[in-house]
């Protein structure tokens, strides 16, 4: 996988909206596969200043979700559904039929997401899946040990993901759910380009494991090493505990500009 380490989560998330441009460029209806939490957010505001200032048109575009809690009442705030519409679809001016996610109040919940795999492929698949990472390893809510060729599933939350999460709940973890609906660890490999952001010293273990540990279902973001194409984006504290920073501070800095992220 490609390591580029950034100065910050500002630069990261430019550096990630000019790859998203570059791909709305040659393929404008592309399909963008959006994660939420804190990380991702300088990647959308990076974004929406494309649109704004008229850089990028990004009408055609269409939006997928990565997972969503299950049970919260519809229209629940900190429903992914809706923070994806609130950060994503609307400050991009995209319509909400360009949007699909798993449905998390469905009564028959592996049957929605079975039919969440289905609408992927046949939206024809995501092209590039923009990841965060738990202090723990996961990408999406795949925890630790989750089957590295799984499709979407529910999974059951870890105590540190919902403390972790907690905060978004106005600090009260018992308002966090236990159950989400995640697309799988061979899902996510699926996608054509899975970029993976990391900020911050509190991510700096899960990225080292990620990057420079074995391919390990305890470290679910590790399974991006099978990936042909995938990159990971990371500030100064997040790489902190990378043997080969050094190594991938040259290897980008002498990349040729013809090739991209
Ligand atoms: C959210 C998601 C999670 C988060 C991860 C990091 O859609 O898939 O994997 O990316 O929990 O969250 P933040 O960015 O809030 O630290």
């Amino acid at each position: 996988m490609e390591v580029v380490i950034v100065p910050d989560a500002k630069a990261g998330g430019e550096l990630i909206a000019d790859a998203i441009g570059a791909l709305v460029n040659r393929k404008p209806d592309a399909l963008l596969g959006v994660a939420t939490g804190s990380t991702p957010l300088p990647i959308y505001h990076a974004l929406r200043e494309k649109v704004r200032s008229g850089a990028l048109d990004v009408s055609r575009v269409r939006i997928c979700q990565l997972d969503e809690y299950v049970g919260l009442p519809a229209g629940h705030p900190e429903s992914y559904r809706s923070v994806v519409l609130r950060e994503v679809v609307g400050p991009l001016g995209l319509p909400e039929e360009s949007f699909m996610g798993p449905d998390g109040s469905a009564e028959d919940i592996p049957a929605a997401c079975e039919a969440y795999d289905k609408a992927l492929a046949e939206a024809g698949g995501v092209d590039i899946q923009i990841l965060g990472i738990g202090t723990d390893g996961h990408i999406g809510f795949n925890e630790p040990c989750s089957s590295l060729s799984s499709r979407t599933r529910i999974k059951t939350l870890t105590e540190q993901t919902r403390i972790d999460n907690a905060r978004f709940f106005d600090g009260d973890i018992s308002q966090v759910p236990y159950h989400v609906i995640t697309q799988g660890i061979g899902t996510i490999l699926e996608a054509r380009h899975p970029i993976l952001l990391a900020t911050g010293e509190g991510k700096a273990d899960a990225v080292a494991q990620t990057v420079e540990g074995p391919i390990a279902s305890v470290v679910p973001a590790s399974a991006l090493q099978l990936h042909p194409h995938a990159t990971v984006v990371v500030d100064k504290a997040a790489a902190s505990k990378l043997k080969l920073a050094d190594y991938f501070r040259a290897t980008y800095a002498t990349k040729p500009s013809w090739q991209g992220l």
